[in-house]
């Protein structure tokens, strides 16, 4: 054992967290890194090497996914996992994935220095692509290894440039057959991500960390409307196909659909519109539109996407329109797993920090880890409950507080 630090690098910590940040393809503050992006090789390099420098064995799949190994004391058993992802969507901030993929190296390190020596291997893992930016889907990398997703469908991904997964993966150096990335059941004993909520609970009741027992279930709906172009000024009104008007009245029934089922839980957003050729003086001949639907209820959810469905067809009859939807994932929620929430509750307690059960609305990768082994999430509150932006913000109390939880939870359940 060399140097035992007593507690928690908050500040070593929170300079990785900044260093991180500044590896980004904006300007500083902003933070993006498109995964197999230029930035996002920098940030995989960067971190494995502090994996590295903690004394963990990293390797990688085929897909990029990353594990980071502190073998314990009976290697046969199953590991503990637990890890988040480092891609950033456009525009984002330096906390969402990085503060449960750094926060869980601190926990690894802090229990390393503390002398600790865990019975079963302790893994720290980095997932590929849980934003979906590039392909269209989250989750690529944990959704893979859950066997979600095929290697076949994996396969034939692409992205806006029409680039395609095998290309990417192979220029950003992995390789090996994509069949391997699938793990079996039982492969982690349990798995905990550490995360910021991404909404406002925590802050605005003053709790230190949520324990996290269900995982809202997400989908996607990408469609596609090919109406007719024309000059802006010469083509009348009557008879015109305007895709982006189609777009429109598309996107207001599905703001519609989700506040008609009466429930919070229920949310949908159209965040992609992409309109063709895009000119002031050109009518829109082609639109494309990617819609995100979640709920905590399934069902209901589907229902939503039943709605959109069925306002596909009518305003394609309406407007003369071509409109083509495509689901491109619908996941079940996920419900946590009681022992690891009361391993959870237990470390909150020891650590004299205050804590709540709550629902995460936001999808993570421990949503498809939970298909392969008993899992649970650990939230911190960020400021003002603001994610995805780059004024997203936790504190380094926060921090500190859900990293100290985490590694008496990782330490409990490697006994
Ligand atoms: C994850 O980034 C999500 O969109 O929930
Ligand atoms: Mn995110
Ligand atoms: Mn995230």
């Amino acid at each position: 054992m060399t140097t035992v630090r007593p507690k928690l690098s908050i500040d070593g910590l929170i300079a990785e967290l900044l260093t991180l940040g500044k590896i980004s393809e904006a300007e500083p503050p902003v933070v993006t890194r498109v995964v197999f992006g230029e930035a996002d090789l920098r940030a995989r390099a960067y971190v494995k090497n502090l994996c590295v420098d903690a004394g963990l064995t990293v390797s990688e799949d085929a897909i990029g996914n990353t594990f980071a190994r502190w073998e314990g004391s009976d290697p046969e058993l199953a590991p503990i996992g637990t890890g988040s992802h480092i891609d950033a969507i456009p525009n984002a901030g330096l906390y969402d994935g990085c503060v449960g993929v750094l926060g869980g190296l601190e926990a690894i390190r802090t229990l390393k220095q503390l002398g600790f020596s865990p019975r079963r291997s302790i893994e720290l893992v980095i997932f590929t692509a849980e934003e979906p930016t590039r392909f269209g889907i989250g989750c690529l990398g944990s959704r893979m290894m859950a066997s979600v997703l095929t290697p076949e469908k994996a396969r034939n991904l692409r992205d806006k440039e029409g680039r395609g997964l095998e290309g990417l993966r192979a220029s950003a150096g992995f390789d090996g057959p994509l069949e391997r990335v699938a793990l079996q059941a039982g492969r982690f004993a349990g798995f905990v991500e550490l995360h910021i909520e991404q909404g406002p609970l925590l802050e605005e009741e003053g709790v230190d960390v949520g324990l996290v027992t269900h995982i809202a279930a997400p989908a996607s709906v990408r469609i596609s409307i090919e109406g007719e172009g024309g000059h802006a000024g010469a083509r009348l009104m009557p008879g015109r196909k305007d895709a982006l008007a189609a777009a429109a009245e598309l996107i207001l029934a599905l703001e519609a659909a989700a506040k008609s089922t009466g429930a919070i839980d229920t949310v949908a957003t159209t965040g992609v519109c992409e309109v063709f050729p895009g000119a002031v003086n050109s009518i829109p001949s082609r639109v494309r539109l990617e819609t995100d639907i979640r709920d905590i209820d399934g069902a209901r959810r589907d229902r939503v996407i039943d709605a959109l469905q069925a306002a596909c067809i009518d305003v394609e009859k309406r407007r003369g329109v071509t409109i083509k939807s495509e689901l491109v994932n619908a996941d079940p929620p996920a419900t946590c797993d009681e022992a690891i929430l009361a391993a959870l509750e237990d470390s909150a307690k020891a650590a004299g920090r205050t804590y709540r059960k709550m629902v995460s609305r936001a999808y993570h990768d421990t949503l498809f880890i939970a298909r392969i082994a008993p899992v649970a999430m650990l939230f911190i509150p960020c400021r003002g409950g603001v994610s995805h932006r780059p004024d997203e913000y936790a504190s380094p109390e926060w921090i500190g507080a859900g990293v100290h939880v985490l590694a008496r939870a990782l330490a409990q359940l490697a006994s």
